[in-house]
């Protein structure tokens, strides 16, 4: 299967499922998307030895993100911080076969604004005592795809919004690139 992960910031997430399917060989991440041309992700990708290609918010809006994703046969469709809105083209032709991960345990702090450090900044100023990760299908509705897995790690009483998304990312790194593996063998 053929995998293309959509990202828009420095791509931690992305570079550990590329890895991850580089070592098991179980599918292969064939594309990485980038939204903006400054994404970090572009030169994390280049390392990996992955193809990278730049669509902005305008692209995928137009309809040539569809096409390239048509082109290049893609399967399967991975969101590792991707902030930009998936069209309803794209949902439709890959129904149960895109999924995104949100840094908090939805349905809280999910939603407009609620994406990177604001999460976490949310999380901490509301005096939650654990926080966690969500992993989700992309449905027409963005934030509302049903949920696939939720993992859960405590807030410290000394965390800052750095120490807590350190301690998410280690939940996303973890369980991420297996539910993608169980997922695409379906
Ligand atoms: C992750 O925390 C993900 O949940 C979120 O954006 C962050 C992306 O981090 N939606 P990275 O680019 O994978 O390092």
């Amino acid at each position: 299967k053929r995998i293309a992960i959509l990202a828009s910031g420095t791509g931690t997430n992305a570079e550990r499922i590329v890895r991850y399917f580089q070592e098991k060989g179980t599918a292969e991440v064939a594309w990485i998307i980038a939204s903006r041309a400054s994404a970090g992700v572009i030169e994390r990708a280049a390392r990996l030895h992955v193809p990278c290609k730049v669509i902005t918010p305008d692209g995928f809006a137009s309809g040539e993100a569809f096409r390239f994703l048509k082109e290049n046969e893609i399967d399967f469709i991975v969101l590792a911080g991707f902030l930009s809105r998936v069209p309803d083209e794209i949902v439709h032709a890959y129904p149960q076969k895109i999924v995104n991960i949100h840094p908090s345990l939805l349905p809280k702090f999910g939603g407009k604004g609620m994406y990177g450090m604001h999460v976490h900044e949310a999380v901490l100023a509301a005096g939650e005592t654990e926080s966690g990760i969500t992993i989700q299908y992309v449905s027409e509705k963005y934030d509302e795809g049903a949920f696939i897995l939720q993992a859960k790690c405590p807030v410290l009483s000394d965390d800052t919004p750095d120490t807590l998304a350190a301690r998410v990312h280690e939940l996303e790194y973890r369980y991420y690139p297996e539910v993608i593996e169980k997922l695409i063998k379906k």
